[in-house]
């Protein structure tokens, strides 16, 4: 089998193996609705929620979208977790060091184990990412998921204007890695028939329809582009059942919690979310960007770590 090694790696193995078990505390005053359902968003950094979530959610996932930092230019991604003296530090272009994938699959590992933890046996797990990781992430999921789990490499067609930057070519396209728990017994949402493997614009959104957060909303510490509620409303049609829990670790402004509430509209659909999401924007950004779902906020309970 071929493993990717880089430095930080046994790091990263002890991460997955070893995390504190801590309890997660629902906050009444943040919660929105009565949540007939069990939607759920939760602060706090993600490997640490998905450990404090194993006991109930082992094997409970039907699909686990994933939409990291990219480790590209102007994310001002932070290192979260306690291993060397990387903790704290700003990651990506702004923080060019020849250690900077190294960073970024010390991140990625233990997060994609527990994820796999979580994951039912006939789940999906979809990991969104540009050109600077995605080369690296499959070698990581080929070793995590297994090279026989590999169903697609999904290319999203995010805008048809592309910005000029100092790069010969016009960037136009997003990767969406798509991996079962086991590709013998996974199916597609019926009704989706066979899945293309290249998403339009017109068909699944692009990028200036989501529009930008901008930095100086409260909760958003620098401008980030969430993802098209169409483009993840065609990822919930392709992969999901009518049923299930969708689990997004890396919820930004929450835009998979509206894109659940739109599709289960739309098809009768009854799929649930959890959302996770470090610091303020937990809490601020995401319940106002929630709020403006037409027909409603979605109802969910607010939990943080304890
Ligand atoms: C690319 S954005 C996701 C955007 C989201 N899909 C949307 O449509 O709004 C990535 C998010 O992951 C969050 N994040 C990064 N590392 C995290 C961690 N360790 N735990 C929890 N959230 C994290 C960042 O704060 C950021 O909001």
């Amino acid at each position: 089998m071929i493993c990717l090694d880089w430095i930080g790696r046994e790091d990263a193995i002890r991460l997955a193996e070893s995390q504190p078990q801590r309890k997660l505390q629902k906050i009444p005053e943040l919660s929105s609705g009565v949540c007939a359902f069990d939607n759920a968003v939760i602060q706090g950094d993600n490997l640490q929620v998905m450990t404090a979530l194993a006991p109930t959610l082992r094997g409970r996932v039907n699909l686990a979208f994933l939409d990291p930092p990219y480790n590209a230019a102007r994310e001002r991604w932070v290192y979260p977790d306690r291993v060397r003296n990387w903790y704290g530090t700003v990651v990506g272009a702004e923080g060019e060091d020849p250690l900077r994938h190294d960073k970024w699959l010390s991140m990625m590992y233990p997060r994609l184990v527990l994820l796999r933890i979580l994951l039912a046996s006939s789940g999906t797990l979809l990991v969104t990412l540009d050109d600077h990781e995605a080369h690296h992430a499959r070698a990581l999921l080929d070793e995590i998921f297994g090279s026989e789990n590999f169903l697609a490499n999904v290319i999203w067609e995010k805008t048809r204007t592309p910005e000029d930057s100092a790069s010969h070519f016009l960037e136009a396209h997003t990767h969406l890695l798509v991996y079962a728990k086991d590709s013998e017994t996974w199916r597609p949402n019926p009704s989706a028939g066979k899945i293309p493997t290249l998403w339009s614009a017109a068909e699944a959104g692009d990028t200036h329809e989501a529009g930008v957060v901008e930095p100086r909303e409260p909760g958003a510490a620098y401008p980030f582009v969430p993802k098209p509620v169409k483009l993840l409303r065609r990822i919930l049609r392709a992969v999901t059942h009518r049923k299930g829990l969708v689990f997004d670790p890396f919820a930004g402004s929450g835009t998979m919690g509206r894109a659940v509430f739109e599709q289960n509209a739309a098809d009768g659909g009854a799929r649930t979310f959890v959302l996770v999401e470090a610091g303020e924007k937990a809490s601020i950004l995401l319940p106002r960007r929630l709020a403006e779902t037409p027909g409603g906020s979605p109802s969910y309970n607010f939990y943080t770590l304890v």
